[in-house]
């Protein structure tokens, strides 16, 4: 399964043609990676940045976000959506500070033990944070294996979904691993969106079974009713 070639059209097309300069970027910084992916997960870029900007300025760091109060957290989150996010960031902030002495442990498996980090957030937070092997699979990436390898099969399904984590797993780049992340992700932001995906663009298309077959917009499979 393992294809270097997948992971290197990714890395190369980030490299050229990926977004490089947005504030969360170009930092190692776990607390500012951390934060803005819980704040990605469900709103995007453009939504995000001033949240972003302000949350950071009120709380600079995991301490001062722990110290809280939590109606000031709350505060900052107004407008953004999905609240539940805001309190666990808040609960989140609170174990690090006590069980981790205010470090971002550095292993994925520990990070999607804490409130509001699944397998997909803490893996992009340790490949941003810290260069580690670890795959994501958002909803924008299983778009875009759904299409490439033309998964059949509605991908929120349990066995459908292992099968996809365990090609994520297996296209990990030995090298690279920051520029891949952000690569699938952009390609899933601005090229293979959900619909009119703009494949004359992708650096994936000679590889994509969803393109060759003419089925970009049949793939991934609808949600069975
Ligand atoms: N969506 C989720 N994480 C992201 C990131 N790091 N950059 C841009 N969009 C994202
Ligand atoms: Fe998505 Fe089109 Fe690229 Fe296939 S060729 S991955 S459908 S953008």
């Amino acid at each position: 399964l393992l294809d270097p070639t997948f992971s290197q059209a990714v890395i190369d097309w980030q490299r050229a043609h990926g977004r490089h300069t947005l504030p969360w970027q170009n930092t190692r910084d776990a607390y500012r990676v951390w934060l803005s992916e819980i704040m990605l997960q469900q709103t995007q870029v453009a939504a995000v940045l001033g949240y972003y900007a302000r949350f950071l300025e009120r709380f600079p760091t995991v301490q001062a976000l722990a110290a809280g109060p939590i109606e000031d957290v709350m505060a900052h989150w107004s407008g953004l959506g999905y609240y539940t996010r805001a309190r666990n960031l808040h609960a989140c902030a609170v174990r690090v500070v006590n069980e981790y002495g205010g470090v971002f442990p550095a292993d994925p498996a520990l990070l999607a033990d804490l409130p509001g980090i699944g397998r997909s957030t803490a893996a992009a937070i340790t490949a941003f944070s810290n260069g580690t092997r670890a795959a994501i699979l958002d909803g924008n990436v299983k778009r875009v294996f759904a299409r490439v390898f033309g998964v059949e099969g509605y991908p929120g399904e349990k066995r459908i979904e292992e099968g996809l984590w365990k090609r994520a797993d297996a296209l990990l780049p030995v090298e690279g691993i920051e520029s891949y992340t952000q690569g699938l992700m952009d390609l899933g932001a601005t090229l293979c969106t959900r619909s009119k995906p703009d494949c004359g663009r992708c650096p994936l298309q000679a590889r994509c079974v969803a393109y060759a077959t003419g089925r970009t917009d049949e793939l991934p499979v609808r949600k069975p009713k």
